[in-house]
């Protein structure tokens, strides 16, 4: 199956200048703001292709062959993207999976009136075989007129709910680097050639399939599940062609990549809680949200069981949430089992 549904070459720095033209009064700053992160994303797709050589590879404290102090690929990602972001004068605080606190513009710097929230290397248990991995980002606008910068007020502001968020997206390292973005106004993915070192242009407006007969979920978890999402999982795996079951099983375990396939094929990603982890594994504010303003906009569903995940008031930046996602019917269907509509005995 093909995804390529452009006729145009298009460089996404002309495609996000092109989408500013459309609203008048837009100041750029936004603009800017995606550019510079583009620019993070090839860097870090560099280190990514060439890591196995660069000896980055590797727990963060180890020594490479010259001596120097190696630094695990997601503590790089995270340095690469804050050194992007934090001069162009256009932020007021970043969070990050990897910092403990907000990240504050330092003084040097002009302060701005976004917010950049990122998870920068996604599937870290992957980083060191070759499988695929990504980076995660949300934006949103600051909500007070104060240029305040205490930690107090910069959290309050980083923990808006997701349906706040202005642009959000994700950059895929795999078999290619794709760019994947978001402003409320649809989907496009984008294609880094490295060649010529620009994102192109490749699928406008992503729409995720109704239904699909594809599910994804860490199953070795199953004894820890809920009764109810036990009788989902095997509702789905039986053998009725005529309700297109049993559904595909599909796992990477990089968050971003599972929910990409979904994303293009359709169907199910979950990370559910379990008895040991009662709110599920994947943080709210920069994997949760960015993923569930995508899969609206592609005409998808993103809750925690039963909470529109865009709806929640996170408390802390790095709370977690139970997180379903993908195909609206799939989610749908996954919910009436949680709520108890939907009953499979399989005892
Ligand atoms: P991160 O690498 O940013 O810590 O996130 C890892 C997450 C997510 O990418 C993936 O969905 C999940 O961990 C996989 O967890 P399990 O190994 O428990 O299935
Ligand atoms: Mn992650
Ligand atoms: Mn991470």
């Amino acid at each position: 199956m093909s995804f390529f549904n452009s006729s145009r070459f298009i460089t996404l720095e002309h495609y996000i200048s092109s989408e500013k033209d459309k609203h008048p009064g837009a100041t750029g700053e936004f603009t800017y703001l995606l550019h510079d992160l583009a620019l993070a994303i090839r860097i870090i797709s560099r280190e990514v292709r060439r890591a196995g050589l660069n000896d980055i590879i590797g727990m963060a404290g180890d020594t490479n062959v010259h001596g120097e102090q190696v630094k695990k690929l997601d503590v790089y990602a995270n340095e690469v993207i804050i050194q992007s972001m934090d001069h162009g004068g256009h932020l007021c605080v970043m969070a990050s999976e990897e910092n403990e606190h907000p990240i504050p513009i330092p003084d040097k710097f002009d302060k701005g009136k976004y917010i950049l929230v990122f998870d920068p290397l996604d599937g870290s248990s992957n980083i060191d075989i070759n499988v695929t991995i990504g980076t995660i980002f949300g934006l949103y606008k600051r909500t007070d007129d104060s240029s305040d910068t205490d930690m107090d007020t910069l959290t309050k502001q980083i923990i808006q709910p997701g349906y706040k968020q202005v642009a959000a997206g994700y950059a895929l390292y795999g078999s290619s680097t794709v760019f994947v973005y978001t402003t409320g106004q649809g989907v496009n993915m984008f294609t880094y050639d490295p060649t010529i070192g620009e994102f192109i242009l490749f699928h406008e407006n992503v729409k995720i399939p109704k239904k699909a007969s594809y599910y994804s979920v860490n199953e070795g978890y199953y004894n820890f599940y809920s009764d109810e999402l036990k009788q989902y999982l095997q509702y789905i795996k039986q053998d009725k062609a005529e309700k297109d079951l049993p559904y595909k099983l599909r796992y990477i375990a990089t968050g971003v990549a599972d929910f990409h396939r979904t994303l293009l094929y359709g169907g199910l990603f979950m990370y559910p809680s379990d008895s040991r982890s009662p709110n599920g594994k994947l943080r709210l504010v920069y994997e949760a949200n960015p993923l569930a303003f995508l899969a609206e906009q592609a005409g998808g569903r993103a809750t925690d069981g039963v909470n529109r995940i865009l709806d929640i008031k996170p408390t802390n930046i790095h709370q977690r949430v139970p997180l379903f996602i993908g195909s609206k019917e799939n989610v749908l269907e996954v919910e009436s089992f949680l709520k108890g509509d939907l009953k499979f005995d399989y005892k």
